[in-house]
């Protein structure tokens, strides 16, 4: 899909507004799975993009709804919103799914066997560690 990165993190700017530190999560969590990627045959990139840059879409209305965020809620609150938006872009609906199954599952035990929420997982640990310090 054409210009897919660049789509796609416009949602993600759009939606988070002057949210930057989210910005910024999601920036480092794409960069970091774009490297795990090099090293990686087989992958689907479009698959990999959205969920590197929308996994963490559901803490803004999770935290508007509960009042607070974690992984199962962001888990919960995600894959709707990151339907949503990337039905708005045209993006193809079997990749959608497959992406809001990755968004759905990136903070709890793998259900599914696909190499980009592996590569996700890694990726977010990485940013996770290094934001942590
Ligand atoms: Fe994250």
């Amino acid at each position: 899909m054409d210009y897919c990165k660049g789509r796609i993190t416009k949602l993600l700017v759009d939606y988070f507004g002057n949210d930057f530190r989210r910005i910024t999560h999601a920036l480092d969590v794409l960069k970091h799975s774009e490297k795990i990627m090099e090293s990686t045959e087989i992958y689907d990139y479009d698959i990999m993009i959205a969920s590197a840059l929308l996994h963490d879409i559901g803490i803004k209305k999770s935290e508007a709804v509960l009042g607070h965020n974690n992984g199962k809620t962001q888990e919960e609150y995600g894959p709707p919103i990151a339907e949503e938006l990337l039905k708005k872009i045209n993006f193809p609906p079997e990749k959608i799914t497959r992406v809001c199954e990755i968004i759905g599952n990136h903070h709890s035990r793998s259900r599914f066997d696909y190499i980009e929420l592996k590569i996700l997982k890694e990726a977010d640990r990485i940013v996770n560690d290094l934001e942590s310090g």
